[in-house]
């Protein structure tokens, strides 16, 4: 079960504390673990987390800085803890606007999990789900696969808003959505659990009827 989530509502967070917005994006990267965590004894074998967009560079400096220090420091930081737990990581999005140091971050967690069974979690960083339909077209079909991941059943929004925001695209065309007011950094396990209850109810028919196999009658 392929679960994605927009991670939003950070900054609110912050602001309703009055704190700057760049401790709502710690308080994120908490939640980020917490969720990691309750995944698989939810049945989760995919996670992708939208960290930050292709559209995100247009932020201020200083919250743009604060978030590429914070995805430097997970990967650091957890990529051994994911390593011993079975997690295997990956980056998805462009990374040649990436700094070097993040970029070299990105490849050493990606080896060091790279045997992980348990849940692969991805996480988007520079992503648009725009640009990875069409770098998936101009790629030679072998490689097609990069950019586009698997589909997603579950696809969760917090922070109140409903839109997609380039985020999945493809992957999504049957996803289910989700949409919480909770802030992000307020997530965590009993809301991911919460989430997969509502999931578990719903009838998917991927255009077809309910209780028939798809057979044409
Ligand atoms: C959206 O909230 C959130 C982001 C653009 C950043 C997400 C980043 C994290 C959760 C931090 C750490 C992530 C990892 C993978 C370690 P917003 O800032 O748009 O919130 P707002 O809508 O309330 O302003």
């Amino acid at each position: 079960m392929h679960v994605a989530i927009i991670m939003d509502g950070n900054g609110r967070w912050a602001t309703r504390r009055g704190l700057p917005r760049t401790e709502g994006h710690r308080a994120g990267a908490e939640a980020v673990r917490r969720t990691v965590e309750a995944a698989p004894a939810l049945g989760i074998d995919t996670l992708t987390l939208y960290a930050f967009s292709s559209d995100n560079w247009k932020r201020p400096s200083l919250e743009v800085r604060t978030l590429m220090e914070l995805f430097r420091l997970y990967l650091q930081k957890e990529s051994e803890r994911c390593a011993r737990e079975g997690v295997k990581l990956s980056v998805i999005g462009r990374r040649d606007r990436l700094e070097t140091s993040l970029r070299a971050s990105v490849d050493a967690a990606e080896s060091r999990t790279a045997n992980g069974k348990k849940l692969w979690l991805r996480i988007a960083v520079d992503y648009s789900g725009r640009d990875a339909i069409s770098t998936a077209f101009k790629s030679p079909a072998s490689d097609a696969g990069a950019a586009i991941g698997p589909d997603v059943d579950l696809l969760i929004r917090t922070g109140g808003e409903r839109r997609l925001s380039d985020f999945l695209l493809w992957e999504s065309a049957y996803a289910e959505l989700l949409f919480t007011d909770t802030f992000w950094p307020d997530f965590g396990g009993a809301d991911l659990a919460a989430a997969l209850t509502d999931f578990r109810q719903r009838d998917r028919r991927f255009g077809g009827l309910t209780g028939l196999s798809g057979v044409a009658a």
